[in-house]
């Protein structure tokens, strides 16, 4: 596949990444814990990601904890010099408390994590994974926006991202820094960062949901079998999943694809899913089905991942 095939490319800060990527959570055990159940699958799914054109991975440190990277390294270290890998740091442990003396370095700690894992001296970018987008950015947000920014100044990453955030706080960071990507949960049948995803536009920040086939369980399910959905796959030749990917290239120029699979046949469904082309027909119907009106409003963050 070349870099058309895989839907074009877009800028994420300094670099520029086929729309078509990779997300590796899923690569580790059950539960995103410990190793995954067959590794050399796992590790021939992320080379064969990279052989079709895929410049662009999302991995975390606690994916695994560590499996992950430890995996991304071992199938692809030395790194072709255009892969994008980009992570995310979190303080998963505080939940609205003012900002604890050493919250900032536990953040830096995490990108160090992560540079030691993947066996990297720096990485494309970190996103700043904020727990509850719902709780208004003030001084905690900022301090640990600026803990990236410091890391950012000093090379260990490309660019500052933000992940599972409102429009607030991509208003309030970019006032601060230049933000190269935001990671919020999004889907056409979930598109209530539908404002995040328009500021982001506004902004040529990339944009890159996860959960891009429904948030995992009955939510994926329901989706991956609506009528509509199936209808529209079936009269593009195509299959509901490629359709549900497929939606999001089209809705928006600097939408990245992330979706995650643990097996090959799962990845090349979804890669080309950036070779199916919606005309005003398809268009039309998913508007109907899935009304951008149900998106108003801040997403839960539920998922913490
Ligand atoms: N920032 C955040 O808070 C956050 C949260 C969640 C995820 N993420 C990132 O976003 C990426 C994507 O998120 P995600 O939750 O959708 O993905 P994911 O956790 O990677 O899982 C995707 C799921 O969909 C299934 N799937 C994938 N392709 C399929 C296909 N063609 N047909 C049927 N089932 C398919 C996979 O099963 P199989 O393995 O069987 O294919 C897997 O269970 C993640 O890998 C992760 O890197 C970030």
């Amino acid at each position: 596949m070349n870099g058309q095939e895989l839907g074009g490319s877009f800028a994420l800060g300094p670099w520029r990444v086929r729309r078509a990527g990779y997300g590796a959570m899923q690569l580790a055990g059950d539960g995103v814990f410990g190793p995954p159940r067959d590794r050399g699958e796992a590790l021939r799914v992320l080379r064969a990601g990279v052989a079709a054109g895929v410049n662009h991975i999302d991995t975390a440190q606690y994916y695994g904890a560590g499996t992950v990277n430890e995996l991304i390294r071992e199938a692809l270290h030395p790194y072709p010099d255009d892969l994008a890998i980009v992570s995310k740091v979190a303080a998963r442990d505080a939940r609205g408390a003012p900002l604890r003396p050493r919250e900032a370095d536990e953040l830096r700690h995490g990108i160090e994590d992560n540079l030691v894992t993947l066996g990297a001296t720096r990485l494309a970018a970190v996103n700043l994974r904020v727990m509850d987008p719902a709780e208004p950015p003030g001084s905690r947000f900022d301090a640990q926006l600026a803990a990236l920014v410091r890391a950012s100044e000093e090379g260990l990453i490309g660019g500052v991202g933000l992940s599972n955030i409102s429009r607030r706080h991509l208003l309030r960071a970019a006032a601060q820094t230049e933000i190269v990507c935001v990671q919020n949960l999004f889907n056409v049948a979930d598109q209530r960062s539908a404002d995040v995803l328009a500021e982001c536009e506004a902004r040529n920040v990339a944009f890159v949901p996860f959960c891009p086939l429904g948030l995992p369980g009955e939510e994926r399910r329901r989706l991956l079998t609506d009528p509509v959905l199936a209808e529209v796959a079936a009269r593009l030749g195509a299959t509901p999943v490629q359709v549900a990917l497929a939606w999001l290239l089209d809705l928006a120029p600097n939408i990245l694809l992330i979706p995650g699979t643990r097996t090959r046949a799962h990845l090349a469904e979804n890669l080309g899913a950036a070779g199916v082309r919606l005309d005003d027909a398809a268009r039309t119907d998913l508007a109907r089905r899935f009304p951008a009106a149900r998106a108003a409003g801040v997403q839960s963050g539920s998922l913490d991942a």
